[in-house]
């Protein structure tokens, strides 16, 4: 008991008068409103999520599957970000027409352009169907019955599944795309800055949704008018200022608040750690490449993007872990709990149950991962099998090509498979795979040597040169499956449901026990309310980081010559004329326009492009990122140092004015 209790003091020395952690369900936020309106929240828990009237969550949407979007007007302007909107800004872009480097301003709704395969999901309801699946109703029936409303229906386990919520969506998928900026604006620091403050990535792009004359979801058709949202955000152009409440509502993916320390350590000392020197290496390969020539430059900036987002996000997770000391905290809680649970038939051998439980998978689970990082990024063995389908898809296979340059692929095979090798556990490395490499060589480097002069798929030309015999005697092939055939390659652990019926036990056994703690589910890419303030940290001994930028640090980093950094020449012009029209407010004592800014919001990924809205539900910016070095909130949130960054609106307001001088688009929006 004692033991708790100084770990609790800890905490709440730690945590200070603000605790900011938890993504809350918006249909029990009613548990969280007096702590909001205390911390400055003006509204009630009916204005963020009622099924009675318009109320913000109709606002929201879950946009392409994966990030959030908002919107803005009562004409279904939706914001969202830059890089949410990046695969839908490529798929429309062309040589001629360079949406992505040179940003897209539809000048009426007649120009906006329809982006086929994207939709946007807005949450109707959700309910707690616990009860409902307690006393034998079945899950396909729930579903089935909401979905026959004409919506789109899914059952969420909350709590490992402690909790069960039907959440019904409309689904709609005329998307437009109305305007994105330049990538130099709208991925302005790009990889360098990624996860970085001070931060000045104007990271919006705008869309519009289109309904049928019911005003209900609709495949696209010229004849859909815009969709007119039950409630859209209006926008405060006042500011904000440091200690000033907020709130982020949208669809956070993924975290593990509650994983016992053996998942921590896992994940601390083995899996980050690996994972990272893995791509260290991959990205080197790249970057030296594109270093010399541009093509391969622009070929590879969306893989380098993809490949670095994570690897820069795990080594904060890392470090965020270690800092904290997590895996020795969970370790007093565990023990506390073992105490607590001594005697209880059903929690009595819990901990050591579920240890063994990881026991049993964690090298399956591990060589999952290492084949995640290595064997299946290998595009020739992916290229193999395309081109010997029967009818290759040559659409498909063009643009993988497309994205392609042999002597980088070459280097970057050779690089995995010995990374495979390095960090693969005795006795796991795959026999066909040996046996390939003792036929050719004996060793990684004369086998790759041999793959690249010999497979037919090494390129677009030669593939499709090649007859259907060569292209099925790809050597190719083996490679691929000597992977794919080693089944215990690929076993994943969420194939392993022991493991969550131990957390659905312990979950509950935890909420019965730690009576003091604020409880709230792992985020699963529903929708969810976390709130916090504007906030600086202490980056640093004596390093403070101030919770807003401007314009300022941007012309900081302006230089033509660096890629990242090389700003359009319109920004430098209005930075020279000071014409930053009704945008421009003194910061710091200069005038200037605000850029990011920093709150203490409990976000992870999904929630790029949330709102971010200010104590009156007014939105204030997009949510676009977190600081790397507060990364470790998936596992453990830190009020001290883990901070979301938004762009604030005020910059995106300017930017659609003065560089995309679509202040039209501005008129349809309510400015406060
Ligand atoms: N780090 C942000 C998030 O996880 C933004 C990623 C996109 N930007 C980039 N430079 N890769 O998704
Ligand atoms: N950048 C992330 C996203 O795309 C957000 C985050 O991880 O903080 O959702």
């Amino acid at each position: 008991m004692k033991r708790i209790v100084l770990t609790l003091l800890a905490c709440f020395s730690l945590l200070g008068a603000r605790a900011d952690e938890g993504m809350w369900l918006p249909a029990l936020i009613g548990d969280r409103i007096k702590d909001m309106r205390e911390k400055g929240f003006k509204l009630s828990a009916e204005d963020i999520y009622s099924i009675n009237k318009a109320s913000m969550k109709d606002a929201v949407v879950l946009f392409d599957g994966g990030c959030t979007g908002e919107y803005v007007s009562e004409n279904g302007l939706l914001l969202t970000n830059h890089h949410c909107g990046y695969d839908a800004i490529q798929q429309l872009s062309s040589v001629e027409n360079d949406y992505l480097t040179n940003g897209f301003w539809a000048k009426s709704q007649q120009e906006e352009l329809p982006v086929p395969g994207l939709n946007v999901m807005r949450l109707v309801r959700m309910e707690d169907v616990t009860e409902r699946l307690a006393a034998g109703e079945k899950a396909e029936d729930i579903v089935a019955e909401a979905k026959s409303e004409g919506y789109a229906a899914n059952i969420q386990q909350m709590y490992y599944g402690n909790q069960q919520f039907l959440f019904v969506y409309e689904v709609f998928e005329d998307v437009r795309l109305v305007a994105a900026p330049p990538s130099s604006i709208g991925k302005f620091g790009g990889d360098t800055d990624n996860w970085i403050w001070p931060r000045h990535t104007g990271d919006f792009s705008i869309f519009r949704v289109y309904a049928d004359e019911n005003n209900r979801p609709a495949k696209y058709s010229a004849e859909n008018r815009p969709y007119r949202p039950a409630r859209h955000f209006e926008i405060s152009t006042k500011g904000v200022k440091e200690g000033d409440f907020t709130m982020i509502y949208g669809f956070p993916g993924n975290t593990q608040e509650y994983v016992i320390s053996d998942a921590v350590e896992y994940v601390a000392e083995v899996s980050d750690p690996m994972k990272i020197a893995l791509r260290t290496e991959r990205l080197n390969i790249i970057s030296e490449a594109q270093s010399k020539s541009v093509e391969v430059r622009i070929k590879y900036a969306a893989k380098h993007a993809n490949i670095a987002n994570a690897w820069k996000k795990w080594q904060g997770e890392v470090l965020g872990i270690k800092r904290l000391g997590t895996v020795e905290k969970k370790r007093a809680y565990e023990r506390d709990f073992e105490a607590w649970a001594k005697g209880k038939p059903e929690y009595e051998n819990l901990l050591d149950s579920m240890r063994a439980a990881y026991d049993n998978v964690k090298d399956w689970y591990y060589m999952g991962e290492l084949y995640s990082e290595t064997g299946r990024t290998i595009l020739l063995g992916q290229l193999a099998k395309l081109n010997s389908a029967e009818q290759p898809r040559w659409d498909v296979i063009e643009g993988i090509y497309g994205d392609y340059d042999v002597d980088v692929e070459r280097e970057l095979t050779r690089c995995v498979l010995k990374g495979f090798e390095r960090y693969c556990l005795a006795g796991w490395f795959p026999a066909t795979l040996q046996a390939e490499i003792e036929k050719y060589g004996g060793t990684i480097d004369a086998y790759v040597d041999y793959l690249y002069e010999n497979s037919p798929s090494v390129s677009l030309q030669k593939a499709k040169a090649a007859t259907r015999e060569e292209l099925l005697a790809d050597p190719a092939h083996k490679l691929r499956e000597a992977f794919v055939f080693e089944k215990k390659m690929y076993r994943n652990i969420s194939n392993v449901p022991e493991i969550e019926q131990w957390y659905r036990t312990y979950m509950k056994a935890l909420r019965e026990w730690d009576t003091e703690r604020a409880f709230y589910p792992d985020a699963n890419l529903t929708l969810r309310v976390a709130y916090g303030s504007v906030a600086g940290y202490e980056y640093a001994d004596g390093e403070y980081h101030h919770p807003v930028t401007t314009l300022e640090g941007i012309m900081e980093k302006d230089n033509p010559e660096i890629y990242d950094y090389n700003i359009p020449q319109v920004l430098r012009d209005i930075y020279a004329s000071k014409d930053y029209g009704r945008w421009g407010v003194m910061v710091g004592g200069r005038y200037t326009v605000p850029v990011c800014l920093l709150a203490t919001n409990h976000t992870t990924g999904g929630n790029s492009g949330s709102p971010i809205i200010n104590g009156r539900g007014q939105l204030i910016g997009i949510n676009f990122d977190r600081t790397w070095r507060s990364t470790m909130s998936d596992i453990e949130f830190d009020p001290t140092i883990c901070r979301n960054i938004s762009v604030d609106i005020r910059y995106v307001l300017f930017v659609i004015d003065k560089v995309g001088g679509a202040s039209y688009l501005i008129e349809e929006m309510d400015l406060k």
